[in-house]
């Protein structure tokens, strides 16, 4: 067989190890659909002495970047380090030096994408990066090719694993956010530091990843409106399924006449769509185009071999690019500089519960601060004595503006018969 084209692998950890043992465990079919096998040359880590959960020859195990970006044989590097320092200069020394790039940095794109495309542009190599949003759902792919015919109108996901693991528990088994959250750390779903999956930042970045290239413009991570699930009470996910609906963190950009909205935050979703089925750590993205209408992709949206699954196709493309001097064939495609929208200008349906003083009037003050700021309501779907002097009202609102929205619970915060504004969430997945 041919002589093999040569990898270096930028970190041996959870994706990296995975790539090594799917290298090797499908090394043969690979190289029958290449046509060349694929030999990997040099691992950088950072701790040579690290004990690993996987044999590799420790003659390729490296501290030193410059010895894989210097050795002119190695022509794609595979940058599974994470973090947004040293893995961004050590992708931009490997494109600067002809080497094509693979990477699943979702933090490092969803921040610098721009200028490291533009260095693959210049340099004529590939900068692929499939798994880093999905793990190994084919999700990049799809929308970059497969889908390019497509006006894009609207990309929604649930893309944070340990999120919809612990909603799925909270839900199914009515536990609160803080007690599944500790089981999540302990199955090694949440990091020893799960604040940017929980809070919202994690699916952020790969929502600013989706929306640049559904929409053709640049987004990045600063871009993306976000709020997490920690405030999220079992009492609410209850109500949400009694009227027909899940919840999830979704992931949701969106394009009209005024510009792009992208966000993250908990929503109630109805139980008839699609995403509402998607449970424990598996993720979705599900996409509208004005072409093949809506579309939804679903797998394991991380663990070391779905995401070396992502890797190692970006890899072999990459191969094949260079096999067929053709690197750099698809290139960025943000090529508008379209406006994002305000938080405020987002239009949404709301459920609400409050906590009011249980005496005559009270729904009919409340009727009118919404009815001031032009906040249509759906639905008072619950009315509940909660003691002697206090009740709980559940409201579904119609799509209102989100500021008008804000600018009414100020109004009803002040009010004397509201004791307490305890829950707001947004509902999607509904008509639009
Ligand atoms: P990880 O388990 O923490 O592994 C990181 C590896 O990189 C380790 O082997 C570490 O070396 C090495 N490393 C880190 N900084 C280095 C430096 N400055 N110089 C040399 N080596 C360095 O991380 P991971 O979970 O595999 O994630 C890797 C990337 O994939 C991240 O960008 C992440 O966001 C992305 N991703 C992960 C998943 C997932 O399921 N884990 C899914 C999708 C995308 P030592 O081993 O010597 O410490
Ligand atoms: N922490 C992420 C999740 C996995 O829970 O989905 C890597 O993207």
């Amino acid at each position: 067989m041919a002589k093999s084209i040569k990898i270096g692998i930028l970190g041996l950890g959870t994706v990296g190890t995975g790539v090594v043992k799917l290298l090797e465990q499908n090394g043969d079919i690979i190289a029958q659909k290449l046509g060349q096998p694929l030999k990997i040359s040099h691992i950088l880590v950072r701790d040579l002495n690290r004990k690993r959960d996987i044999d590799v020859d420790p003659n390729l195990l490296t501290t030193d970047p410059e010895k894989i970006f210097s050795d002119p044989e190695t022509n794609i590097i595979v940058e599974v380090m994470g973090g947004v320092g040293a893995a961004k200069e050590y992708i931009l020394k490997s494109l600067k030096r002809g080497k094509s790039v693979v990477t699943a940095n979702k933090d490092l794109l969803a921040l610098h994408g721009k200028e490291l495309f533009n260095a693959s542009e210049t340099h004529g190599v590939d900068l692929l990066f499939e798994a880093s949003v999905g793990g190994g759902i084919p999700i990049i792919h799809p929308l970059k090719e497969c889908l390019a015919g497509n006006r894009i109108r609207k990309v929604m996901g649930i893309v944070n694993g340990t999120t919809n693991y612990i909603l799925t528990k909270m839900t199914r088994e009515g536990r609160s956010f803080s007690d599944v959250l500790e089981e999540a750390k302990s199955l090694g779903y949440a990091e020893a530091d799960p604040t940017s999956d929980i809070e919202g930042d994690d699916a952020a970045r790969k929502m600013a990843i989706l929306a640049s290239i559904a929409f053709g413009t640049r987004i990045t991570y600063h871009d993306v409106y976000r709020q997490g699930i920690s405030n999220l009470t079992v009492e609410d996910i209850n109500y949400a399924n009694d009227l027909g609906y899940a919840v999830k963190l979704l992931g949701i950009a969106r394009e009209d006449e005024d510009g792009i909205e992208v966000r993250v935050h908990p929503a109630f979703v109805p139980l008839k769509h699609p995403l509402a089925a998607v449970s424990d750590v598996f993720n979705a993205v599900f996409v509208e185009g004005d072409a093949v209408g809506e579309t939804m992709f679903y797998g394991r949206g991380a663990g070391s071999m779905p995401t070396a699954s992502a890797v190692v196709g970006d890899i072999i493309e990459a191969a094949r690019n260079f096999q067929h001097h053709d690197r750099g064939r698809i290139t960025c495609t943000c090529f508008y500089d379209k406006p994002i929208k305000p938080m405020g200008a987002v239009v949404t349906k709301y459920y609400l519960r409050l906590i009011v003083k249980d005496e005559p009037g009270v729904l009919a003050s409340i009727a009118g601060v919404f009815g001031e700021r032009e906040v249509s309501l759906a639905s008072v779907v619950q009315e509940r004595a909660l003691n002697s002097s206090a009740a709980e009202l559940v409201l579904i609102t119609h799509h209102v503006r989100e500021q008008n929205l804000q600018d009414a619970l100020k109004i009803l915060a002040d009010l004397p018969v509201v004791k307490q504004i305890a829950s707001v969430v947004r509902v999607e997945g509904g008509e639009d």
